[in-house]
């Protein structure tokens, strides 16, 4: 079963609260894109913005920042379900292996992202060890971007290899691409402009759902 997981980077920031209610009921998780403005050249916002936030939908932590490890506790803290970090700014294995057991002791499950251009076998060191491998289909940092195909190659080759692994998408999905990600083997859609530049978000949640 594919899970939609919107991210709330593309939402109305002034109305966070309604913005995510708005998607109660039909999201499976809700993304919130940790930006450090040097990992990736935008800054978004940390877990103070999260703290006075009202939901059941699990929350999922994409950490695109330069010393992840750093941040796990501000977001263990507040319960979050998923959290994810990047292969490139963690290139050491033990180092990997530690934020892992990290997330994992905090009561989350833990994820590895790659950008498009970072190959898979990148992570074959801890590709066994993770509960979700997040495929970046656009260069991270800002929503609004087109889909990058090669994505498609990437999560077929995970799927292949590990029947079982969670394997998630984000960046530049449409009813389109959504299609094609699922047909590769993709369990897990990330979709920003395509839910929140939408006026029905349960509509376009259940479409992309296929
Ligand atoms: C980009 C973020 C994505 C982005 C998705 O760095 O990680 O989650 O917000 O936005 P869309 O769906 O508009 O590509």
């Amino acid at each position: 079963m594919i899970r939609i997981t919107p991210s709330i980077l593309s939402a109305d920031l002034a109305h966070l609260q309604a913005e995510v209610d708005s998607v109660a009921g039909a999201a499976d998780w809700l993304q919130v894109d940790v930006m450090d403005g040097h990992f990736v050249p935008n800054l978004s916002f940390g877990a103070p913005v999260l703290r006075n936030l009202k939901t059941d939908i699990p929350l999922d932590i994409h950490l695109m920042v330069t010393n992840p490890a750093d941040r796990l506790r501000e977001f263990l803290d507040l319960g979050v379900a998923h959290i994810s970090f990047h292969a490139e700014a963690v290139p050491k294995p033990e180092d990997r292996r530690t934020i892992i057991n990290a997330i994992r002791k905090g009561g989350a499950t833990a994820g590895i992202a790659l950008n498009p251009t970072t190959p898979l076998s990148a992570i074959d060191d801890v590709v066994g060890e993770v509960d979700l491998v997040l495929v970046m289909s656009v260069q991270p940092g800002f929503g609004g971007q087109a889909f990058q195909p090669v994505a498609l190659e990437k999560i077929h080759a995970l799927r292949q290899a590990h029947p079982g692994l969670m394997i998630q998408v984000d960046g530049g999905i449409t009813l389109e691409t959504a299609k094609q990600c699922h047909e590769a083997g993709a369990t897990n859609l990330v979709a920003g402009t395509a839910i929140f530049g939408a006026a029905d978000r349960t509509q376009v949640i259940t479409a992309l759902r296929g």
